[in-house]
C-alpha cells in the first residue's frame, strides 16, 4: 500500500522536471497502481504547441509500459494558488484504468490542497465496459 506522502514526494519531485518553456507551468502526476508500484511524470511542451502532453499522459504511458494497468490513486502537483484538478481530457485518460471511487488528491508544494474521486471530477463516464461485447 504506497502512502499518500510517497504518492505526493513523487509529483514533487518530478514536477521539477517538467518541460514547461511556453506556458512555464508546471506539473507533476504521479500514480500508485493496485500493485504497490508508483509512476510518475511531467508535462513536455513542444515549440508546436497541440504537441505538447500533460502530466498525467505521460504517468500513465510509464505504467502501461511496465505492464500496470490498475490506478488506485493518484496525486496531481501544479503551481499557483488554484486547484490544478486533471484536464478534461486527463479525467478520461485516467478513468480508462480506475475504478469510480478511486481517489484524486490535488496538490500544490505546500501539500495536498483537496480530495476528490474519479467519479465526481468525471460522472456519468464513458470507459471500457461501454465497448464491451456480450
Ligand atoms: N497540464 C497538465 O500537465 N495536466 C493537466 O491536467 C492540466 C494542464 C499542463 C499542460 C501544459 O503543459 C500546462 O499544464 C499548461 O496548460
Amino acid at each position: 500500500m504506497i502512502s499518500l506522502d510517497a504518492l505526493f514526494e513523487a509529483a514533487r519531485d518530478v514536477q521539477i522536471r517538467a518541460y514547461a518553456p511556453y506556458s512555464r507551468f508546471k506539473v507533476g502526476a504521479a500514480i500508485a497502481t493496485e500493485s504497490g508500484r508508483i509512476f510518475a511524470g511531467c508535462n513536455v511542451e513542444n515549440a508546436a504547441y497541440p504537441v505538447g502532453t500533460c502530466a498525467e499522459a505521460a504517468a500513465i504511458a510509464a505504467m502501461v509500459a511496465a505492464g500496470e494497468s490498475r490506478i488506485s490513486s493518484v496525486v496531481v502537483m501544479g503551481e499557483g494558488e488554484h486547484l490544478v484538478t486533471p484536464c478534461g481530457g486527463c479525467r478520461q485518460r485516467i478513468r480508462e484504468f480506475a475504478r469510480p471511487e478511486t481517489p484524486i488528491h490535488v496538490a500544490g508544494p505546500e501539500g495536498i490542497r483537496a480530495h476528490f474521486t474519479m467519479e465526481t471530477l468525471l460522472p456519468f463516464s464513458f470507459g471500457p465496459g461501454h465497448l464491451a461485447r456480450s
